[in-house]
């Protein structure tokens, strides 16, 4: 992590982020492959996530005026110069030596928010302090996995406040893990010197003896499991803006309306955890008509291309985020590869806008098929 960060060459044929997907495979061993590329059983929501954003058609407007538009969006209070963030996504170490760092560095350099996940695998202090400074970087958010000593978590949110982190993403969708058959047939497993940094010194959850009968879940991990309740112990113990990831059904989005969450992110993890839960192009529109303007409603989930962003902004979302396409091209070509997937998809936004007759996202919904 004291190293420079690495430039590599891209290949000239790399020239979308489904070609960084393919490009990646070769740079990354089975397992590392598994893990990153990888959703819960049959995958059948890591498909749906795709194919439900390709479903939707664009309708466009022609002969509208164009000259001084944008992509500018405003999320909690600021204005972003586009409305990308990359998702959260664990062990980045795994995809590439510079890991989270480089990914912070691109992320600041083309103006993207930045989500790190409570399992990064380099401290959070180093990527906060690596781009806090950059006038032009987007939003930094850290990513939390409630852990079972909520003592400990506490500490953490701390630190993330020190560090410099601007608004808490929890996530709710994943109290266990997802059934990951390409992992376990790939026998995943971490690398040696691989690991969640940011969780060093949280003692293992005390062990329950399990009675007969009783379930390791339901009696052992899931004891730890979050609740409703600690939205507001959570609420109360920062003053960062709450955000939950992981919402899909529109009742948890209006109790979580009126749990005082400050953001909403439609998710489904990527499909890496309840497999056959609804495409979140499909759940979107009714979270947003859940949450009623309350709150922001951001989504991710198979978002490959600039169309798909104007989507789910023509549906309403504040922001999108992005998880896999990072991954690939930090393991393509370190820091110059996740910057190229953002340049890629920003490029791609604006073509989508000026072929749509959409000047500013704000006018994005008339893209939207016509009654
Ligand atoms: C994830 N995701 C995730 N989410 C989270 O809240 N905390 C985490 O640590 C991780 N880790 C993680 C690892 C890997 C390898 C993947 C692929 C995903 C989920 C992530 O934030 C996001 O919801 C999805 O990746 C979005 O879907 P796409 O863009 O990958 O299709
Ligand atoms: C995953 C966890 C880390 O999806 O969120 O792998």
């Amino acid at each position: 992590m004291n190293s420079t960060p690495t430039l590599q060459k891209l290949p000239a044929e790399v020239v979308s982020l489904t070609d960084h997907e393919q490009y990646a495979r070769q740079h990354l061993d089975d397992n590392a492959w598994a893990y990153f590329s990888g959703g819960a059983a049959d995958e059948i929501t890591l498909q749906a996530n795709r194919s439900a954003w390709d479903a939707l058609t664009l309708w466009p407007r022609v002969l509208r005026p164009l000259a001084g538009g944008h992509t500018r969006v405003s999320l909690l209070g600021r204005t972003l110069a586009h409305p990308i963030l990359l998702a959260p996504v664990a062990f980045q170490r795994m995809a590439h030596k510079d890991g989270e760092l480089a990914t912070a560095y691109a992320a600041a350099a083309l103006g993207a928010g930045l989500v790190l996940s409570t399992q990064a695998s380099m401290p959070m202090e180093h990527i906060a302090q690596a781009v806090l400074s950059d006038a032009g970087r987007g939003p930094l958010w850290f990513q939390l996995y409630l852990q079972h000593d909520r003592g400990f978590t506490q500490a953490l949110v701390q630190r993330a406040e020190a560090a410099g982190f601007e608004a808490l993403v929890l996530t709710v969708d994943a109290p266990t893990s997802g059934i990951r058959d390409r992992e376990r047939r790939a026998h995943f497993r971490l690398p040696p010197g691989m690991g969640p940094v940011n969780l060093a010194g949280l003692a293992p959850a005390p062990a329950t003896p399990l009675q007969p009968g009783q379930s390791a879940l339901f009696d052992g991990l899931l004891h730890q499991a979050p609740t409703w309740d600690d939205i507001a112990w959570l609420k109360s113990i920062t003053r960062l803006p709450v955000l939950l990831k992981g919402v899909l059904h529109p009742a948890d989005a209006t109790q979580a309306v009126a749990c005082g969450a400050d953001g909403l992110i439609v998710s489904n993890h990527g499909g890496r955890t309840l497999d056959t839960a609804p495409a979140t192009a499909v759940a979107l529109p009714k979270v947003i008509q859940a949450a009623a303007g309350a709150v922001p409603v951001l989504v991710d989930g198979g978002i490959r291309r600039g169309t798909d962003v104007l989507k789910a902004m023509a549906l309403g979302a504040s922001a999108v985020l992005v998880g896999r396409p990072a991954v690939y091209g930090l393991a393509n070509a370190g820091a110059a590869g996740v910057a190229h997937v953002l340049r890629l998809l920003r490029d791609e936004l604006e073509v989508a806008m000026a072929l749509t007759g959409c000047k500013t996202l704000e006018e994005a919904p008339q893209v939207l098929q016509p009654d």
